[in-house]
């Protein structure tokens, strides 16, 4: 049974037992709408941890677009329930006031990599995961905390955050999980239109094919406002606007 905790004061109760200090814990923070990209950083942790706690939270904070926050999804009693069938021990779900009792005057940033590729064209977007994240990983005192590739930048960053800090939970990425054309699994895909879930899924399709990138960005621009496509790192980036939903992709070279 899924025990879902809303208040920091029973979570820090929690955390403190010695039922819980003990045991190698698993974490997978989320924003909720909970799809299979999730549920794969679900089966992960149960594997490799003997208690999972998963988190949902729309951070206010990691938004610069006041309409996509009012947008996100928030299909809680659906989450509760997937989360039970995938057997994750706690849920911890608090309200911004709590998690924000310094109404964000404290802040996690990083000066390098934020600035580019996403960041680039969503001003304090890192700033608002880096210090959620960090909040997060000190109330759950995992061993490990699971990221999902899609958001391979966030990833990197997250990690470099837990190494910068000496965080003592291990960050772990997982493979990116694809619908079966392609697309990338997101709680965002719920908002668009059949003719944009279609361009969405060939924006997936157009940041693999093999052309150069003058023609990708030409591929890319027939599909909807691109913000950048860049091969960064070992991989190929793309973040491109269809039906006024940001989406974001990666791929390895
Ligand atoms: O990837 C997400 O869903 C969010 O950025 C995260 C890591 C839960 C922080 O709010």
């Amino acid at each position: 049974m899924t025990r879902v905790v809303n208040s920091i004061q029973e979570w820090k109760q929690i955390a403190a037992s010695p039922e819980y200090k003990g045991r190698a814990v698993g974490f997978v923070p989320t924003m909720g709408a909970i799809h299979r990209g999730h549920l794969s950083l679900i089966e992960r942790s149960r594997k490799e941890n003997e208690i999972s706690v998963v988190s949902i939270f729309v951070n206010p904070t990691q938004f610069d677009d006041p309409e996509d926050l009012q947008k996100y999804p928030r299909p809680f009693d659906q989450d509760c329930q997937m989360l039970e069938s995938a057997a994750v021990d706690y849920l911890f779900s608090p309200d911004y006031h709590s998690l924000y009792p310094d109404e964000y005057r404290y802040r996690v940033q990083e000066s390098a990599l934020s600035k580019e590729l996403c960041g680039r064209f969503r001003a304090g977007h890192f700033e608002g995961v880096l210090t959620v994240v960090m909040k997060l990983l000190q109330l759950v005192q995992a061993r490990r905390a699971y990221f999902g590739e899609k958001d391979y930048q966030q990833y990197l960053l997250v990690k470099g955050m837990a190494e910068a800090f000496f965080l003592t939970t291990e960050i772990c990425s997982c493979p990116t999980v694809r619908e079966d054309d392609g697309l990338a699994m997101s709680s965002r895909n719920v908002r668009l239109s059949p003719e944009g879930r279609d361009k969405a899924a060939e924006f997936a399709r157009r940041l693999r094919t093999p052309m150069n990138s003058q023609e990708r960005l030409n591929a890319l621009q027939e599909l909807g406002s691109v913000d950048y496509v860049e091969e960064r790192l070992g991989r190929r980036f793309g973040a491109i606007h269809i039906d006024g939903i940001r989406l974001i992709d990666n791929v390895k070279l």
